[in-house]
């Protein structure tokens, strides 16, 4: 394993991907976080920092305590902290660099084994470390900073690097091959995180942790709570009890078709039809706030109600990943903030279960790899994201079972579409919208006056920004026509072309 101490940097966690992309398991600190050598602790990585090193509040930590024991390597401020710390110089340089640049080794070291000389490396920094320590190597330089990156070799401590650039962003070619040198060649990293491994692993913890007790866990028919299940599943079998429930504003045949999808990957897993209850609670609410609120009480009503008829529960499982959990060191100071995250907001505190969270380490991409591993099939894997209220904030204003059915029926169309033409996993995230608009058009000899639909589809990485997705033009031309062709009370489609921001991705 190998610890990455977070000093607030945007990069950190594309540090710890890069890791996890090289087969080794890591895990993300705040700086300020107590932790022990533990004996499967291999290394350390310092992150960047929005801070200067010579700032009086600058984060700091124990350095030469860390390479007594371990492998360090400093990546940008983590680098300049190092040479301060050892008494370098930091200075702010006159000149700011960002972007691209080229490095020119200066030196042989395994750290830098197989990287081509002027190979593209990222900046962002406008402190450059100016004077090294003694005992210290400069190992690269580039056209504009003497120090891009360096070493102490000694023999009375571990290896101790520094990068000035950031190994861990795209632009970097060969960044990544550089931190693959450090884990595997410095700190001696096994490079066995591997899908199958986390799979065994995770398998034998969740049999100890839940022994003969029973599970109670929510699906949503998404990736995350169905990979999570799975794994629950293979510990402890059908005392996972997944509850399912149809709020009536899924999309079409969803309900019928995920349930069928659980049930082949063989979980056990209750369908609960609520579709009216959901319906009658929703009758006249048009603030997009009252809907969210309305499906998420009444989920929690429902899933409680199912949930009291399993006995011998004592666990609550939950799909949540690490973006949801890892606590960043806030920009604004060493204070922290950690992001929580409930998928059954409010259920832990009244229903006194623990939770089970087996992907509270993983990130998104390797949630699907590990479900790949499970043999989920590849279509529920790589489902878009589908928020809780559904087809209730895709319905402008009021939502009723006919508005419901009308949506559904354009969505399909639209999604059906989009995989035909080989376009769903090209885009994040695709939806079709009714707006409470009725315009006039002409279907033969008649006059029409009905209702308007709205497609919607996104690039994003992590839902945070977004660009409306740029879907040929002869694509959008027969999806159109096949909505107003084939559903009656549509009679016009548009196409959302804003991005987020300003906009949102959803229009409520
Ligand atoms: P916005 O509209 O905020 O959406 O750009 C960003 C992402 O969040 C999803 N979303 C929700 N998911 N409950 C959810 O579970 C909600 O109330 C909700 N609102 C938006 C949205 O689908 C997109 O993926």
């Amino acid at each position: 394993k190998i610890l990455i101490l977070d000093f607030g940097s945007q990069y950190t966690q594309l540090i710890a991907r890069a890791v996890r992309e090289a087969n080794v398991y890591c895990e993300i600190i705040p700086y300020h976080k107590p932790f022990t050598f533990e004996p499967g602790l291999k290394g350390i990585i310092l992150s960047g920092s929005p801070f200067s090193v010579n700032e009086e509040k600058a984060p700091t930590v124990d350095i030469p305590a860390f390479v007594q024991q371990l492998p360090v390597l400093g990546v940008c401020y983590g680098a300049q902290l190092t040479a301060k710390e050892f008494g370098g110089r930091v200075d702010k340089s006159n000149k700011r660099e960002y972007g691209r640049a080229r490095m020119q080794k200066q030196k042989e070291d395994v750290l830098l084994n197989n990287i081509t000389d002027g190979s593209q490396v990222w900046m962002s920094h406008s402190d450059s470390i100016v004077a090294l320590p003694d005992g210290f190597e400069i190992l690269a330089t580039t056209e504009s900073i003497p120090v891009a990156a360096f070493r102490k070799m000694t023999t009375d401590t571990c290896p101790l690097y520094g990068l000035q650039f950031h190994p861990e962003v795209y632009h970097s070619t060969e960044g990544k091959k550089i931190l693959k040198n450090f884990l595997v060649d410095i700190c001696g990293c096994s490079q066995s995180w591997t899908p199958a491994s986390f799979v065994n692993e995770t398998v034998a913890q969740l049999k100890q942790q839940i022994g003969d007790a029973h599970v109670i866990m929510a699906l949503s028919g998404g990736v995350d709570s169905t990979v999570a299940a799975t794994l629950i599943s293979r510990a402890i079998g059908d005392r996972l009890h997944g509850i399912f429930v149809d709020n009536g504003v899924l999309r079409k045949d969803e309900f019928e078709q995920v349930l069928e999808t659980y049930r082949n990957i063989g979980l056990n897993v209750e369908g609960i039809d609520a579709k009216q209850l959901f319906y009658s609670e929703l009758k006249d609410k048009t603030d997009p706030e009252a809907k969210r609120k309305v499906i998420g009480r009444l989920f929690i009503d429902v899933f409680q109600e199912e949930a009291q008829k399993v006995s011998g529960v004592k666990f609550l499982g939950q799909g949540t990943i690490y973006p949801d959990v890892i606590e960043s060191v806030s920009v604004h100071g060493p204070s922290q903030t950690i992001k929580s995250h409930h998928n059954v907001g409010g259920l832990p505190d009244t229903m006194h279960l623990e939770l089970v969270e087996p992907l509270r380490y993983l990130f998104k991409d390797e949630v699907r790899k590990v479900g790949l591993e499970l043999g989920i099939p590849a279509d529920m894997i790589n489902r878009h994201p589908f928020p809780g209220p559904g087809l209730a904030i895709r319905i402008l204003g009021e939502v009723t079972e006919e508005k419901v059915a009308l949506l559904q029926q354009a969505d399909q169309i639209y999604i059906e579409g989009l995989k035909k033409h080989g376009l769903y996993t090209s885009v994040w995230q695709a939806g079709t919208i009714l707006l409470p608009v009725k315009s006039v058009g002409v279907m033969g000899d008649e006059r029409t006056y009905e209702f308007t639909v709205a497609l919607r589809a996104v690039t994003s990485v992590d839902g945070m920004t977004a660009d409306w997705a740029h879907l040929p033009y002869e694509f959008l031309a027969d999806i159109s026509n096949e909505i107003i062709n084939n559903v009656r009370g549509i009679n016009r489609v548009v196409y959302d072309i804003s991005s987020k921001p300003p906009a949102t991705i959803e229009w409520e």
